[in-house]
């Protein structure tokens, strides 16, 4: 079902996105080489719950941390392990937060160290994919105009879309309809609404768009090719003028 906020519910979403960006950014002034990504999972616990909300991936369909923490050809839901981070990696930490019963989504994808600039350029395209998403994006625009976006730009700069996962709908549950695809044919898909919240996170990889899924621990979605991926999301408020981006 496609929820549309009111204004009280768009405050609390304010909220619960606000706390999600500042623990990425206490994150991104804290990782570095040498770190487990349980050690990152821990700096999102215990900002999240300084803040009076819940890591609302910790149990969320037995998912057994706060963070996926997912690095190099890991694509996302990378769960949290004694894995070192190194000099040279790229690590994207996607995470949640749910304060008065709403959620906030976000993910952004750290340089670590001395970074090869191949990764770099793969890191900031996938950033851009996002914003090129978001232009012109207002009330009234087609769903699938957004993948459209995402992957026109990603793919003219030579990389894969992963088609396997999408963006969704947000609010009292951390995954609502309407699914919002990283990859689409202009002018298609049903009209975003004013009040509407929804997570845009291109998913894009430096080879093959393929994935597989790791059917061991249930989570851990990686690249057929096991080159490098890069995701980036941020959970946004659509408005009838424009729309406003809450984690950010
Ligand atoms: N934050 C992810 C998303 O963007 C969902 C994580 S699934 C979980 O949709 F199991 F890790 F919570
Ligand atoms: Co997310
Ligand atoms: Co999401």
């Amino acid at each position: 079902m496609i929820t549309v906020k009111d204004e009280k519910q768009i405050e609390y979403m304010r909220e619960s996105c606000r706390i999600v960006k500042e623990t990425l950014e206490f994150v991104g002034r804290n990782i570095r080489a040498g770190m487990t990504t349980k050690d990152v999972d821990e700096l999102v616990y215990r900002y999240i719950t300084s803040c009076g909300a819940y890591p609302s991936e910790l149990g969320y369909e037995g998912y057994p941390a706060s963070s996926c923490v997912s690095v190099n050809e890991v694509v996302v839901h990378g769960i949290p392990s004694d894995r070192i981070i190194l000099d040279g990696d790229i690590v994207s930490v996607d995470i949640t937060a749910e304060k008065n019963g709403y959620h906030g989504d976000a993910c952004r994808t750290f340089l670590i160290g001395n970074v090869p600039e191949d990764r770099k350029r793969l890191v900031k395209v996938t950033e851009e994919c996002f914003f090129k998403a978001i232009e012109g994006l207002k009330a009234g625009v087609p769903l699938y105009d957004i993948g459209y976006s995402v992957q026109t730009h990603a793919e003219a700069n030579g990389y894969g879309v992963v088609r396997a996962l999408t963006g969704h709908g947000i609010g009292r549950e951390m995954h609502e309809d309407p699914s919002v695809p990283n990859y689409g044919k202009k002018g298609t898909g049903m009209r975003l609404k004013a009040g509407m919240t929804i997570c845009i996170e291109p998913m894009i990889n430096m080879g093959t768009h393929k994935v597989v899924f790791n059917r061991g621990d249930g989570w851990t979605v990686t690249t057929a090719d096991g080159k490098p991926s890069a995701h980036y999301e941020n959970t946004v408020l659509i408005k009838e003028d424009g729309v406003e981006i809450l984690t950010l």
